[in-house]
């Protein structure tokens, strides 16, 4: 008797030891940085009470150092649930070792990544940490590998979600950088291959860790991370809620939530929202937003290459992904990172059984010595790609422009669109009437006494000729020319009668995308 409650201490004194993290002094360093610690953004992410915590008593093995041994060792790892819905997470905790990983702490993630690979079930990886423990040298290193293993071999298989929300720097950034979505939080997150210092010693640039890798940096220009949030609370609500789309792992479907926005709803305003000049800008997001669950769209990569749009919204409770050109930015044209942005996306619903409503309103690609010398052939071929091999329900609707290769690339007939729909404003060509009247009637324009007014003409004549989606529609390359207040119905009603869809590409034991 007296035994057991002497064994019941010692596990008691090992957990408050765990529970302990760093010590009070770095959990108030911690919060003045704005940051909650890594078991307050547990209680955050997952359902109330419902975390359950693996190898909270193991220590690191470093014997060349003096380093404390702390149960839990810079990682908490387990598993719990959202909305109800089984994940697997780890929280790194900077107030040990600065969230450093040992070989100990890389174990700890990769038993929670194999169990979540077995089980089929969502993996989040809280990220805080100052990279590889100085002390264990090139042991963490090895640690590194055996997570980037993992996160190739799960992807596509489970969905893996990353949150930055304090350093990770170096190689570090590749475990997140491999997984289908990064969240960062603005001013207390950032991401780097090397930082200032290198940098600086380098190149002689001298800039800022925010500058140089900052939450708005990727979020906007380098396309790293696709959510960007203000703060930690913030942006585990936003887990959460992107959770609610997904699927637990490859062979289930998207939860499906019901709702009291009824699918045969029209939208009459539809019709109003194409401006009748042709060369005027629209915002798509309002389209979506009238045609989709409650106007609910919960976008990806909002800040990078605005303009496309891409997300997650449900129609007649399912989860869709969406694709949209955005005239309102760049007249919606396609160009490296519209391209990226999209293929990315695209592969992402394929991998996970998310059917694709893409929206079209597309002027072709992007021309110029920048887009061809940095290889928008190479980069819009991903989009291509992407679409072409997507064996998910394809559901398409060209609201206003679709010209060129553009027209092929965004989810054509040709590519294994499922239903292609196509509004009466529909213009598609294989280029816009003012291009294409200036190269087919050169010699005629050359000689005219007027040339603006033949051009207008010429330009008139083409338009009504070629710029229609009738043309389109007599060859099946589009299946219905559509009333716009019909938009939604007509697309539940096209996943409905594509819920039982098999299609399936020839055997191989991959592709090989133009990367
Ligand atoms: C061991 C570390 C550590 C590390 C931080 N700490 N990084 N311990 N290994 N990599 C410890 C500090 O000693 C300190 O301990 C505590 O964490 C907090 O660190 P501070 O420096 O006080 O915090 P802060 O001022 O906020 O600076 C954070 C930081 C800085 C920018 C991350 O700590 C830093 O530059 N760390 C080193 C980063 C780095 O170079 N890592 C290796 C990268 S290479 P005490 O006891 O004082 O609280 C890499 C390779 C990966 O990771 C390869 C994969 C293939």
């Amino acid at each position: 008797m007296a035994d057991s409650r002497k064994t019941l201490e010692e596990l008691q004194k090992r957990k408050a030891r765990a529970l302990q993290g760093g010590g009070p002094e770095r959990v108030e360093r911690q919060h003045k940085a704005g940051k909650l610690t890594a078991r307050e953004r547990l209680e955050v992410l997952l359902d109330e009470g419902s975390f359950r915590e693996l190898d909270m008593l193991v220590t690191h093995r470093i014997t060349d150092f003096p380093l404390e041994k702390i149960p839990g060792d810079g990682v908490i790892t387990g598993y719990g649930t959202i909305h109800g819905r089984k994940v697997y997470v780890f929280s790194q905790d900077f107030t040990v070792f600065g969230g450093s990983l040992s070989k100990a702490h890389a174990e700890k993630v990769c038993k929670i990544m194999d169990l979540a690979l077995k089980a089929g079930v969502p993996v989040i990886g809280l990220n805080d940490s100052g990279g590889a423990r100085i002390q264990e040298g090139v042991v963490s290193l090895g640690g590194y590998a055996d997570i980037f293993l993992r996160n190739t071999l799960a992807s596509g298989v489970i969905p893996q979600i990353s949150a930055i929300m304090g350093p990770c720097a170096g190689g570090a950034v590749y475990s997140p950088a491999i997984t289908d979505f990064i969240f960062m939080v603005r001013g207390t997150s950032y991401m780097y291959v090397t930082g200032p210092a290198v940098v600086k010693t380098v190149t002689q640039e001298e800039v800022t860790h925010d500058e140089l890798g900052g939450a708005q940096v990727h979020a906007e220009r380098s396309g790293v991370a696709h959510f960007l949030e203000e703060n930690d609370v913030e942006c585990l609500e936003r887990i959460r809620e992107l959770l609610t789309y997904l699927p637990p792992n490859n062979r289930s479907d998207p939860p499906v939530l019901p709702t009291d926005d009824p699918p045969d709803r029209r939208e009459e305003a539809l019709r109003e929202l194409i401006p009748d000049d042709p060369a005027k800008p629209y915002d798509m997001r309002e389209v979506i937003k009238l045609v989709v669950d409650e106007g609910s769209f919960l976008e990806v990569h909002r800040h990078y290459a605005p303009n496309i749009l891409v997300g997650f919204a449900r129609l007649g409770g399912k989860t869709v992904g969406i694709v949209a050109n955005q005239p309102d930015v760049l007249a919606g044209v396609l160009d490296i990172d519209a391209s990226l942005k999209a293929a990315r996306f695209v592969r992402f619903c394929d991998c996970f059984n998310i059917p694709l409503v893409t929206f079209v309103d597309v002027p072709g690609f992007l021309p110029g010595t920048d887009q061809e010398w940095r290889g928008i052939i190479k980069h819009g071929a991903k989009l291509l790609y992407a679409y072409a091999e997507a064996t998910v329900p394809k559901l398409t609707v060209i609201t206003r422009k679709a010209y060129g290769g553009a027209y092929d690339v965004m989810s054509s007939k040709h590519i294994r669109g499922d239903f292609n729909f196509a509004w009466p404003t529909a213009e598609i060509a294989v280029m816009g009437p003012e291009g294409a009247v200036e190269i087919i009637y050169r010699k005629e324009l050359a000689q005219a006494d007027d040339p603006e007014a033949l051009k207008a003409q010429f330009v008139r004549e083409y338009r009504a000729k070629f710029a229609n989606p009738y043309v389109a529609a007599e060859m099946g390359y589009v299946d219905d020319v559509i009333d716009p207040a019909e938009t939604r119905p007509r697309l539940i009603e096209g996943l409905e009668m594509l819920a039982s869809k098999r299609d399936q590409n020839p055997w191989k034991k991959h592709g090989n995308i133009p990367l």
